[in-house]
């Protein structure tokens, strides 16, 4: 029987996050070898906010090397850019065609960037959640496994698939998002009621997959907690944001319940609680980053890994973009 679909995606907009790996990456390696799974490099998305030319081409084919280093497998899936397949953008203006402003200016990831970045609220930011319903949809995805804050894309990607489908027969798969157990939401260091964020403005706030070890590991010991001295899970308790997020982190790393871990930090104080998050979570990027480092001299496989994805990227989704544009009336 053929696989289920899986198709998802990381923008290349700057350093990628304990919170972008644990709340998308590590949840597709583990789920490659069940799915034939399609991960783009999102380079379209994230001119939605300015970018310097040369640090997007350097960024799109460092995420390049890291999805190959994180364990995903390019011979077994396909990898590729997005701005190498035109069908994206193509279908993304069939689709604005379908999709409401209302519907659109409902989206909270617009509406915190157009607060982050009042100088340039750009058509794009508005109209983003089409072209990533487009990216989905042209791979007839079953499942798209993503992190919280992109669940709400998902609902209007399924939204826009479900009335073109409902004007015009079985065109689209409806997808489904899917959420990791543990890290689906990985807060901020600083302020951790706040998500993690790649573009914050304070670098202590995140931990960057490539940030230097005794880095990572000085962030984790000074991230803001509380004064209780109680290691302790408490969803939704805001004064416990901190350790919730800390054993969050632990338990994603480690494949361990929340509650077996603090139970090991009873009657002990958050330094030692912090050091073995910080050790944990260093073991765990260890291997990550050697492989990300073997990569680096290997300009001509990484050219060669989106050169062929390409080509699949293209032929797949200029299969679904005839079928759309057959749809609609225009003459092929
Ligand atoms: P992006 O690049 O902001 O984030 C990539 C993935 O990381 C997840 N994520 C997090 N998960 C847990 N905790 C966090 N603090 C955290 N921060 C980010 C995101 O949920 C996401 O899964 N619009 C998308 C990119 C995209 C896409 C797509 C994704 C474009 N087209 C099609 C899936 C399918 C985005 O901006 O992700």
């Amino acid at each position: 029987m053929d696989k289920k679909i899986i198709f998802s995606g990381v923008q290349p907009s700057g350093n990628i996050t304990l919170g972008n790996y644990l709340g998308a990456i590590k949840n597709w390696v583990d789920l490659q070898k069940d799915y034939s799974c399609r991960y783009a490099i999102m380079d379209m998305h994230s001119i939605t906010v300015r970018q310097d030319p040369a640090q997007l081409r350097k960024r799109t084919l460092d995420l390049l090397k890291l999805y190959i280093a994180c364990g995903i497998d390019p011979e077994e899936n396909l990898l590729f850019i997005q701005s190498q397949a035109p069908a994206h953008a193509q279908l993304a203006w069939v689709l604005n065609c379908y999709t409401y402003m209302g519907e659109l200016s409902r989206m909270t990831q617009y509406k915190d960037k157009c607060a982050q970045h009042a100088d340039n609220i750009n058509a794009g930011l508005f109209t983003y959640p089409v072209l990533m319903a487009a990216d989905i949809l042209l791979y007839q995805a079953d499942l798209v496994p993503v992190g919280k804050d992109q669940m709400q894309h998902i609902e209007i990607t399924r939204d826009i698939a479900g009335r073109f489908n409902a004007l015009y027969g079985d065109v689209f798969k409806i997808p489904e998002g899917f959420l990791p157990k543990a890290g689906a939401k990985v807060m901020s260091l600083t302020e951790p009621t706040k998500k993690m964020s790649k573009s914050d403005e304070n670098p202590k706030a995140y931990i960057s997959i490539l940030d230097d070890f005794n880095v990572i590991a000085k962030k984790i010991k000074s991230a803001v907690t509380d004064s209780e001295g109680v290691v302790e899970y408490r969803e939704g308790d805001e004064t416990k944001a901190g350790i919730n997020n800390l054993l969050t982190i632990m338990a994603a790393v480690t494949g361990r319940a929340v509650e077996d871990i603090a139970a090991d930090y009873a009657g002990k104080g958050y330094g030692a609680f912090k050091a073995d998050v910080a050790e944990a979570v260093v073991e765990h990027i260890r291997p990550i980053r050697e492989k990300y480092d073997s990569l680096s001299g290997n300009k001509d496989y990484l050219v060669s890994i989106y050169t062929k994805g390409a080509e699949k990227a293209c032929a797949i989704s200029e299969r679904t973009l005839q079928k759309v544009y057959k749809k609609v009336g225009f003459v092929l």
